[in-house]
């Protein structure tokens, strides 16, 4: 079975054009990395893994190391994969100090005793399965401190759910059938600490089912979240239904219902694709007959 890959790194405004060309090289670098384990006959989990991994790594994205700011000032990231050939999940929400949000998520997943950890426990989970840890001002960005600053000095208000994109993720069906999703963020710019968004919750931000199809969300999290989105994408697609029509139908589903904004990738298990948003754009990359197509 030939693999395919999709990566995202978020939906929302338009990219400035200063950052477009890092943008660019940040999704091509993450496609590089799954597609090379895919096409090494790797698996999807490990795909969507590592490229996840590297867009959190990568400081023009809104995951990892250049994650948005609490209205406290902190970092806080959320994270979830899951595994569409065994239905094995793991999660993690509002943790601190971890780089890798997705390791960790991975890594709850492997232990199997729960699917979903968050704050201090998550924390400890993570130095006791050896996960490196970071200062809290590690992931903090010159960038993203100024603007916290600039939201802090301006109007006042708290969190910004609109905005310059950057939750990441990636689905990826390898050449043994399997398919897998996962997404990271630091959440939406000036939430409350403690808040947990879409990303984290298996249904909402990050599904997969590997006889029906995989699905990464990014956007509004309170809304995609109530419209359990990525579980109503794959839904869509059951019965080897159209994933570009089924990104659409959820996205009208979520309009609806919430009026929410949002973006998807979704994947099935023929390796046909949809990459469809109701925001001004969605960085993303993937193959397109046989060339490797970068949006920023
Ligand atoms: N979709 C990212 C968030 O709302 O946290």
């Amino acid at each position: 079975m030939t693999p395919a890959l999709i990566v995202h790194g978020g939906a929302g405004a338009t990219t400035p054009p200063a950052l477009q060309t890092e943008r660019r090289s940040g999704l091509t670098a993450a496609f590089e990395v799954g597609w090379n384990i895919l096409v090494q006959g790797g698996t999807a989990l490990d795909a969507v893994v590592q490229a996840t991994v590297t867009l959190e790594d990568h400081p023009l994205f809104n995951a990892g190391l250049g994650s948005c700011l609490t209205e406290d000032g902190t970092v806080e990231v959320d994270a979830s994969l899951m595994d569409g050939s065994t239905f094995q999940a793991g999660a993690v929400g509002a943790v601190r100090n971890i780089k890798n949000a997705i390791q960790l998520a991975r890594a709850i997943m492997t232990d199997g005793r729960h699917v979903f950890l968050v704050g201090d426990g998550a924390e400890r989970f993570a130095r006791e399965h050896g996960l490196p840890q970071v200062a809290a001002d590690e992931l903090i960005t010159k960038r993203q401190y100024q603007r916290w600053q600039t939201l802090r000095l301006g109007s006042g208000q708290a969190q910004q759910t609109t905005g310059e994109p950057g939750t990441v993720g990636a689905v990826a069906l390898d050449s043994s059938g399997r398919l897998a999703a996962a997404t990271s963020t630091g959440g939406v710019r000036g939430k409350r600490s403690g808040r947990v968004g879409d990303s984290a919750v298996i249904g909402a931000g990050t599904y997969a089912d590997s006889t029906i199809g995989a699905c990464s969300v990014t956007g509004d999290g309170e809304h995609i979240i109530r419209a359990t989105l990525a579980r109503t994408a794959v839904e869509l697609m059951r019965g080897g239904k159209d994933p570009v029509q089924a990104a659409h139908t959820a996205l009208a589903h979520l309009t609806r219902q919430t009026e929410g904004e949002a973006g998807l990738i979704l994947l099935d298990p023929f390796g046909r694709s949809g990459v469809v948003y109701n925001t001004e754009s969605m960085g993303a990359a993937f193959r397109s007959e046989g060339r490797l197509v970068v949006r920023v």
